[in-house]
């Protein structure tokens, strides 16, 4: 696989990303509020695993942040989390979303480094597949990203 361009570097959300633009890149991908720090840094902790829990095995939210060094701001972020399942002999399945690169970064490649990265942690932790839904449009990055249309998506709003 490629190197990432040396200024920027891929690790977990920081419960301050807030302040590292984590919600502008989020933009790119469709309405979002902005909730104060508070409450993204409690949102944040919500997300982590119980104390009482063996923390590599009770992890469901798995939130990347691609940063830059030179600006310390987030350029592109994705989360999978993690569905354990009763069938597939109590089998977990990854599933990506809120894959987002923000505009004057996308297309160099931030967008597949996202993804394998992703796929690396649900495959890490046993996930037998790795799922996702997109649009039309989308189809041919996910193709580049080793995967295939299968199914439907179905949604019902609130
Ligand atoms: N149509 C055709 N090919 C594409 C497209 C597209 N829409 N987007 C990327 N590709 C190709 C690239 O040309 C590249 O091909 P190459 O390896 O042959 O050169 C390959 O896919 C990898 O592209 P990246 O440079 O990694 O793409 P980028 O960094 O721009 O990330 C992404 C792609 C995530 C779709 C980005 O453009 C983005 O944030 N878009 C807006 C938000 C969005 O649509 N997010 C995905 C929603 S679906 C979900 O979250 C599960």
């Amino acid at each position: 696989k490629e190197a990432l361009p040396s200024d920027l570097y891929v690790r977990p959300l920081a419960r301050d990303d807030y302040n590292r633009g984590h919600l502008e890149v989020l933009k790119v991908l469709s309405v979002v509020t902005d909730p104060g720090l508070e409450s993204y840094q409690a949102h944040f902790d919500s997300m982590l695993p119980s104390s009482s829990a063996d923390p590599t095995k009770a992890q469901t939210y798995y939130v990347i942040s691609i940063v830059s060094k030179q600006t310390d701001k987030v350029v592109a972020t994705g989360t999978v989390f993690i569905e354990r399942k009763f069938l597939r002999g109590l089998g977990s399945v990854g599933h990506i979303e809120d894959i987002a690169v923000s505009k004057d970064m996308q297309g160099k490649k931030l967008g597949l480094r996202v993804i394998h990265t992703l796929i690396a942690i649900s495959e890490k932790v046993g996930c037998y597949k790795t799922i996702l839904n997109c649009s039309d449009e989308n189809i041919p990055f996910y193709e580049k990203c080793g995967f295939k249309k299968k199914e439907n998506e179905m949604a019902k709003y609130a």
